[in-house]
């Protein structure tokens, strides 16, 4: 008999024999943790291992993907509902990472019910969100080298492509009330350019909200820095160089460009997957560069460097 919180059934009609078992083991462990109201941080490696385990079992052929996803889609609905898994999996804007989740991630909400909290502690601890937190700090300490080396009266000009919640850029203005510094922020997203401009309403004298398709869209006003994350990685190979190259050609000689994507060194890839329906393109440090040759960089002008958990790579061109 499973336990009575499970969802797997010996009638489960979409299960075969081997991947009925494999799945109830891992049902049986996370029922454990519901029944206990979420993993407690020294629980973290023992779930964080069985959930490696799945994503081998599906790397391995053994278990399908569209199987571990009805039965995550299926507990989370029953168990989980309102935790930032939930939010993940439900996609409320039709993609993954849209900027409410990520403004979630920045600001770790938690579910205001303590049965359901730990759920939200666990999934902030992982290292893709941390990463991402990082990659708040790495673009504002970024903007402050750039502030320090721009002299002259005109304001450093900034284009942030795919700029989501903008917290990042509200956050800045708040540190540095006197920055001079002028920013083209543009997101497909009416929804995130709406958020942000609400966010960053005391700033609008220096900032400008573009409500566009960076795949056919990015502005042209000749930038010290042109900067995004969070967007290559969703890309192929050919609309990374497609986008690349319109960010390196609206860059001044002399000026920056930054772009994220998740390294190759993800741990919590298959949780991210396999949990929250949320694929990336991961790319290594040499693809990166690569692709930045292809996009017409030469090597000595381009550089990968990382964020301090290693999982947000960020190439840099010098225009
Ligand atoms: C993961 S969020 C990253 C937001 C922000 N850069 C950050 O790091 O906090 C991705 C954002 O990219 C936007 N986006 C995705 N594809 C886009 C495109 N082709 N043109 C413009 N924005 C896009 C989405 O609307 C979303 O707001």
């Amino acid at each position: 008999m499973p336990p009575p919180y499970s969802i797997l059934t010996d009638e489960s009609p979409v299960l075969n024999r081997r991947e009925s078992h494999l799945l109830r083991s891992f049902d049986e462990l996370l029922h454990d943790f519901i029944i206990r109201g979420g993993p407690q941080p020294p629980e973290y490696s023992v779930l964080n291992r069985a959930i490696r385990h799945l994503g081998d079992s599906v790397r391995g052929g053994s278990l399908s993907q569209e199987e571990v996803s009805l039965y995550i889609q299926e507990v989370t609905e029953k168990h989980l509902q309102g935790t930032m898994q939930a939010e993940a999996l439900a996609q409320k804007y039709g993609y993954s990472g849209d900027f409410e989740i990520i403004d979630h991630i920045y600001t770790r909400k938690t579910h205001s019910d303590p049965s359901l909290r730990l759920w939200d502690l666990y999934f902030h601890s992982q290292a893709a969100p941390v990463a991402v937190r990082n990659r708040k700090g790495y673009f504002q300490d970024l903007l402050q080298k750039h502030l320090e080396q721009h002299s002259g009266p005109e304001p450093l000009q900034v284009l942030n492509v795919a700029s989501g919640p903008s917290r990042d850029v509200h956050e800045f203005y708040l540190n540095h009330p006197q920055a001079n510094l002028q920013m083209d922020c543009v997101d497909m997203d009416a929804h995130a350019i709406a958020y942000a401009q609400r966010l960053c309403a005391p700033w609008t004298e220096r900032l400008r909200f573009h409500h566009r398709n960076v795949l056919r869209f990015v502005p042209t006003r000749g930038y010290h820095l042109t900067w995004s994350a969070g967007l290559f990685d969703y890309l192929s190979d050919r609309l990374f160089i497609h986008v690349l190259k319109a960010m390196m050609s609206v860059t001044q000689p002399g000026g920056e460009v930054v772009v994220g994507n998740f390294s190759d060194f993800n741990p919590s890839r298959d949780y991210m997957e396999l949990l929250g329906r949320w694929q990336l393109v991961h790319r290594s440090q040499e693809t990166l560069l690569a692709l930045a040759e292809r996009a017409g960089a030469a090597p000595d002008q381009t550089e990968v460097q990382w964020e301090a958990e290693g999982v947000n790579y960020f190439l840099h061109i010098r225009c």
